[in-house]
């Protein structure tokens, strides 16, 4: 049985601020069933590009990103909020729907040549998973596609990973 994933997507109005609709996908993560089928249609998405490392933003990226490195049987490697890796690493900033931030990637993480699938929760502006591009790029690594679970349509965020192959299961 197919379930629609859009079901578990909680919408919260004026979260975090006033007029915006915050789209909360932990109902999904909690829900065994569809947590699967929705990593499961992101491998079958990637399931022929050869992909050597599965690369995810801090948190959420990490959630929904790690299932799929595993099944597709690749390394993950974290793109962490600035400040948390003890050993050489590369960095690149970002503007965020809400404020900047800085994102770092451990040097030695992607391996120049390798096929990297970049997986996020959800595309807004497209700040996090440009970002999160650069750092792979700057490492050598090629970028197969992007995966997400949600694209927010509104915040255009495809227009900045337009020279990539994308995929999101759900739009709002
Ligand atoms: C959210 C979301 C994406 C990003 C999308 O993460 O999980 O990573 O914002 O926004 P963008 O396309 O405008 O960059 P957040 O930075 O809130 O971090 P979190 O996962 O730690 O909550
Ligand atoms: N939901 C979850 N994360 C987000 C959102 C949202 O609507 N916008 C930016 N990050």
């Amino acid at each position: 049985m197919t379930l629609d994933l859009y079901k578990y997507v909680a919408s919260v109005p004026d979260f975090p601020e006033k007029g915006v609709i915050f789209r909360d996908i932990l109902p999904l993560m909690a829900n065994g069933a569809a947590f699967k089928q929705a990593t499961d249609e992101l491998c079958e998405y990637a399931k022929d590009k050869k992909v050597d490392m599965v690369v995810g933003p801090e948190a959420r990226g990490f959630i929904v990103g790690c299932p799929i490195a595993r099944e597709l049987q690749v390394g993950f490697a974290p793109a962490r909020k600035k400040g948390k890796l003890p050993r050489k690493a590369v960095s690149a900033t970002y503007d965020l729907e809400y404020g900047e931030a800085t994102l770092q990637m451990e040097a030695d993480s992607i391996k120049p040549g390798q096929r990297v699938l970049v997986v996020d929760d959800l595309l807004a502006t497209g700040g996090t998973i440009s970002a999160t591009i650069k750092m792979v790029e700057e490492l050598g690594g090629i970028v197969v596609g992007c995966a997400f679970l949600i694209e927010l349509k509104d915040l255009h965020g495809r227009e900045k990973i337009k020279d990539y192959d994308m995929k999101a299961l759900m739009e709002f």
